[in-house]
């Protein structure tokens, strides 16, 4: 079995963030997300894997993945560029799967229980395809499956007015290789995309049982930037947190701290966990970093109180006052204008941010 992941994509509903970089890069608990698939591939016993690529920031995730050595996996990049859609993604991966069986992971989601169960309910059956799903309490708004006691799928309905059950498809599937003869007879929908959904549905109709696993660990698709903080939360509340960096005598400290080597908690500082700090991070004097808070690397906190917040990274933040619930791109600072007049907030803030003041 063979892995595809889907690593193009707008990312418009993350921007700013997006404009320059793709969203699969955005860090949780300061590691980029499309590290958490690459890791459940490879707990799967998958390790030949496709990277699908976008038109942004090819040259970023083939420098962080590389050939896929220093995550005991390999490898092959494959461009789609203009994102026409799941459908449209997976074939591109053809030639690469090569007939195989394969699994198809969007790079933008995180699953905290993996994909071995959804993996090996494929694997005991003959099927064409195998659906991930999760209970929800909003039917109408999701792709709904309606499956047998065995769990194979009977029926596939999107944005039902009359859900036939409260199962929708997340994004993680396993595919046929009958799959891209489906792909092939697909039409655009009314979106313009080709909708993997509807060559699950071709694959329905063509005879072929799909198989579903029901997932009840928490799923999290990172797509906004309020999905960030709370994968970031779900991911701090249970990863193991290393400290490796260095906590000043006269520093307070409780929790779970995850400091990386070159990171320190300075005299007057006040760090309560469960919290992530990336290499060459300081946290100073008057510096209040609370829970479900990752600071990235090469990063300064001053006299700021920051909270269930994610900061990427290179950023100086030293203005007093209470940030909470944010997303910090790259290089953002936050500084004080208090000694600055006339008085006021100071912005050079880009296209699609977002402030409340
Ligand atoms: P989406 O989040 O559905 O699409 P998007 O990235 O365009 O985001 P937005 O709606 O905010 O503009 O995509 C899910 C995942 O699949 C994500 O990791 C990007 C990837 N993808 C592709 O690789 N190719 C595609 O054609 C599409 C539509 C998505």
């Amino acid at each position: 079995m063979k892995g595809v992941l889907l690593s193009g994509g707008t990312g418009s509903r993350l921007r700013p963030i997006t404009h320059t970089g793709p969203k699969q890069l955005v860090p949780v608990a300061n590691k980029p997300v499309l590290e958490y698939a690459i890791e459940d591939f490879k707990d799967a016993g998958i390790t030949e894997i496709g990277v699908v690529l976008g038109n942004k920031g090819r040259d970023e995730i083939q420098e962080l993945l590389g050939d896929g050595s220093e995550y005991g996996v390999d490898i092959t990049y494959i461009v789609q560029g203009n994102p026409l859609g799941l459908a449209h993604a997976a074939g591109c991966a053809r030639d690469f799967v090569d007939g195989d069986d394969f699994v198809m992971y969007l790079g933008d989601n995180i699953l905290k229980e993996g994909i071995t169960d959804l993996v090996e309910s494929f694997r005991v059956g003959d099927y064409g395809a195998g659906i991930a799903l999760q209970e929800v309490d909003n039917p109408q708004q999701f792709g709904i499956a309606d499956v047998d006691d065995d769990g194979t799928v009977t029926e596939l309905v999107e944005k039902p007015d009359d859900p036939p059950t409260n199962l929708a498809l997340i994004g993680m599937y396993v595919f046929s290789a009958d799959v891209f003869d489906a792909i092939e007879r697909l039409e655009p929908s009314w979106r313009g995309e080709l909708e993997i959904t509807d060559a699950i549905q071709l694959l329905l109709e063509d005879g072929h049982d799909i198989d579903s696993h029901v997932v009840t660990g928490w799923w999290k698709d990172t797509g906004k930037p309020e999905d960030i903080l709370e994968a970031n939360r779900l991911v701090l509340e249970e990863t193991e947190l290393t400290r490796e960096g260095s906590i000043a005598a006269g520093a307070q400290t409780d929790g779970r701290i995850g400091l990386a080597e070159s990171a320190e908690i300075e005299d007057g500082a006040v760090v309560r966990g469960p919290v992530s700090i990336a290499e060459g991070t300081t946290v100073k004097e008057g510096a209040y970093v609370g829970p479900y808070t990752s600071i990235g690397p090469d990063s300064t906190i001053e006299d700021a109180h920051i909270e269930n917040s994610v900061v990427i990274g290179e950023s100086e933040i030293t203005a007093s006052g209470r940030i909470v619930d944010s997303l910090l791109g790259r290089n953002a600072n936050v500084q004080s204008a208090d000694e600055l007049l006339p008085e006021g907030r100071r912005l050079v803030v880009g296209e699609n941010s977002q402030l409340r003041l």
